[in-house]
C-alpha cells in the first residue's frame, strides 16, 4: 500500500474502534470504506469484529468489486458501498453500523423524519427509512440507490443505518448524529411526543444551512414529511436515474422523485400543447 492508502487504512481501523466503543456495533457487525486516489476502494474485511482491526486487515477492491489486495475477504456489504459510490461521485467514505436506538426505529418501521431538532435539520435534514433488503444481496444496494442522492444518512429497515460523507471523519460523525437524534426522538416520545418545528421555520433553517454550505440545494427536498410544508420551497428538478438500471429492470423512486418526474412530464406536455 502507498502512504496515502496506509493512512486511510489506519483511519478505517480508528473508525471501527470508535463504532465498537460507542456501542454502534458488536461481534461481526458493521463495515467501513473509503475511496483511494487511484480510483479504488479500501474496505473492512467480512465477519471480523471491526472494533479490533489492524491496518493490514483492510482489503482493497475496484469500484466494480474486484479484489485488488489484502489477505481477507471484503465486507459482504461491499455492493451496498459501491452502489452509493456509483450514484454519488462526491462521496469519499461510507460507514454502516447497527446503533441500537436508531436500529430500533428501523425495526419498528419508523423513519427519523420529523423536524424535532434544529441542528439535525441544519446538518443532515431528515433521515429516511429505506425498504428492507436481504443483507449481502442486490436488494440492499437497490433499496438505497435513489435515496442516497438526497440523503447522507439513511435508516435501513430491520437492519441498521448507513452514513456517507466527503471523508471518514464526517461519515462517522453523521452516524453519531443518527444515533443521537434517535435517542432524542425516543426521549421526546416518552415525554408525551415531540413538537416539530413548523414549515416557515424549516424554510429559514434550509436557508441558513445552504448559506453556510452545510447542505447543497440538491438536497433541499428530501424524503421528509416536513419539506412538503415549507412555503415556496423550490425543489431542483433533476431526477437521478439509477445508473445500473437496464431497460426492463424494476427501479425504485422516492415519493419526491416521483412527484418531480410527474411535474417535469406535465411541464413538457404543457409546452408541447402551446
Ligand atoms: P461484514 O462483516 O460482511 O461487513 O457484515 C457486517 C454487517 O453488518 C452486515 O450487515
Amino acid at each position: 500500500m502507498v502512504l496515502q492508502e496506509q493512512q486511510i487504512a489506519a483511519q478505517i481501523v480508528e473508525i471501527g474502534r470508535r463504532l465498537y466503543e460507542r456501542g454502534y456495533i458488536v461481534a461481526g457487525d458493521g463495515n467501513v470504506s473509503a475511496r483511494t486516489s487511484d480510483g479504488n476502494v479500501l474496505v473492512t474485511p467480512t465477519g471480523i469484529n471491526k472494533g479490533f482491526l489492524k491496518p493490514d486487515m483492510i482489503v482493497k477492491t475496484t469500484l466494480t468489486g474486484q479484489h485488488v489486495a489484502g489477505s481477507h475477504r471484503s465486507s459482504s456489504e461491499l455492493a451496498m458501498h459501491l452502489a452509493i459510490y456509483e450514484e454519488r461521485p462526491d462521496v469519499q467514505a461510507i460507514v454502516h453500523a447497527h446503533p441500537p436506538i436508531a436500529t430500533g426505529f428501523a425495526a419498528a418501521g419508523l423513519a427519523l423524519d420529523k423536524a424535532f431538532v434544529s441542528e439535525v435539520v441544519l446538518t443532515l435534514g431528515c433521515i429516511p427509512l429505506a425498504p428492507y433488503g436481504t443483507p449481502s444481496t442486490r436488494e440492499l444496494p437497490d433499496a438505497l440507490r435513489s435515496l442516497c442522492h438526497r440523503h447522507d444518512a439513511i435508516l435501513m429497515a430491520n437492519h441498521g443505518a448507513v452514513a456517507s460523507g466527503p471523508d471518514l471523519e464526517t461519515a462517522f460523525n453523521r452516524m453519531e448524529t443518527i444515533e443521537h437524534f434517535a435517542r432524542i426522538s425516543l426521549t421526546a416520545h416518552v415525554l408525551g411526543g415531540g413538537k416539530p418545528i413548523t414549515g416557515p421555520m424549516i424554510g429559514k433553517l434550509i436557508e441558513v444551512r445552504e448559506k453556510a454550505g452545510l447542505m447543497s440545494p440538491e438536497m433541499r427536498c428530501q424524503e421528509c414529511s416536513y419539506t412538503d410544508e415549507v412555503p415556496g420551497l423550490n425543489c431542483p428538478t433533476s431526477v437521478p436515474t439509477p445508473v445500473s438500471a437496464a431497460e426492463d429492470e424494476t427501479v425504485t423512486l422516492t415519493r419526491r422523485e416521483l412527484i418531480d418526474l410527474l411535474d417535469r412530464a406535465a411541464q413538457l406536455a404543457a409546452k408541447g400543447n402551446r
